[in-house]
């Protein structure tokens, strides 16, 4: 079993200690749990890469305790720094130039680097202890469901890591919104809970979001966005009347958000509100993924533009494993 530990300051030290010996460790955001490393030292960042699973292709992000940080690691423009004054720290993540300090496998090769300041108080101890910035993608296997507690961690990853810094539940619950502040105008390349317009009232002009899948011909701007992703292992299936088609299915699981929340054997009842709704996403698809049942009913969101990061997870989550495999 993997050393799950409270976020003691004592603990934190002995966390900074392993990452600056090039070790991971997981520890909590405010948007999800992470597998951090020194983003500095490139056989660091290798270990994330066999830990997860994940592509040598799909770039991580780099987390920094201050915005004054980034000076060290990439270009920032105007722009850049009224996005960081205004919604750091918090979950935005910008692509920046990089600059060539920052070790390729962290960048997949690419000449930009993804950045963000965490709005939480252990990540941000933990940065400051260490003393480098931490590359830190979800603490998971490739393409399954992001950990927002540090149980779901250890579930996912176990003894691969060295060490599990337990901060309870993640307040956000979904993955930072990744916007590319590299091109004018800047473009979002995953949805998250800071939206559109907060991002267009922080620079004062209209930002596009960048739909999937990439049109044809064009470079993969954000190369870890396949259509399957978030997945639990059980198929999930996006439905008006999933309480309905529940009753008629005893071998389904169901997730609503209407009327009393709650949850039973089979079901999860989430808040109405999409800050409520996204904060136990997972946690209610990783349970109901442990229940065996044949199928996940989940009942439709909202189609306005505050729910867009959770209908985003929501389709990724239903797509079948073969549906990656056509993808560049
Ligand atoms: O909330 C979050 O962002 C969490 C916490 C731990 O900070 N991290 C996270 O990392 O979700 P990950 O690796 O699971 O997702 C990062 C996304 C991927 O889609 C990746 O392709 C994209 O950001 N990304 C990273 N660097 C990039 C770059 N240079 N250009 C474009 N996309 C980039
Ligand atoms: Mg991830």
């Amino acid at each position: 079993m993997p050393d799950v530990r409270t976020a003691t300051p004592d603990a934190i030290a002995h966390a900074a200690a392993l990452l600056q010996a090039g070790h991971l460790v997981a520890f909590p955001t405010e948007t999800v749990y992470g597998l951090g490393a020194n983003a500095l030292n490139a056989d660091a960042v290798e270990r994330i890469f066999k830990a997860k699973g994940r592509p040598a292709s799909n770039p991580i992000i780099v987390h920094v305790d201050r915005p004054e940080a980034v000076d060290a690691i990439a270009i920032v423009d105007d722009v850049s720094r009224r996005l960081m004054a205004a919604l750091w720290p918090g979950p935005l993540t910008l692509v920046l130039t990089k600059l060539n300090v920052v070790p390729n496998i962290v960048t997949a090769g690419g000449p930009t680097v993804a950045v963000r300041m965490p709005r939480h108080n252990i990540a941000l101890a933990l940065i400051s202890a260490a003393g480098v910035p931490l590359a830190a993608p979800s603490a998971n296997r490739s393409e399954s469901l992001s950990p927002t507690t540090a149980e779901h961690v250890a579930d996912g990853l176990g003894d691969a890591i060295e060490l599990i810094l337990d901060g309870g539940p993640c307040e956000v619950g979904i993955e930072s919104t990744v916007v590319d502040a590299s091109t004018d105008p800047v473009r979002i390349l995953r949805p998250g809970m800071v939206t559109a317009a907060m991002i267009s009232a922080a620079i004062g002009v209209g930002v596009q979001t960048y739909r999937n899948p990439l049109p044809v011909g064009r470079p993969a701007a954000a190369p870890g966005q396949l259509p399957r992703h978030y997945a639990p292992a059980t198929p999930l299936l996006i439905v008006k009347d999933a309480v309905e088609r529940a009753l008629a299915s005893p071998g389904s699981a169901v997730l609503t958000y209407r009327g009393e929340t709650g949850t039973g054997e089979n079901s999860v009842v989430l808040p109405g509100d999409p800050a409520g709704y996204a904060a136990g996403l997972y946690a209610a698809l990783h349970k109901l993924d442990r229940v065996n049942a044949d199928v996940i009913l989940v009942e439709q969101v909202p189609s306005s533009d505050d729910w867009r990061a959770i209908r985003d997870r929501l389709n990724r989550a239903s797509r079948q494993p073969g549906d990656n495999l056509n993808q560049p």
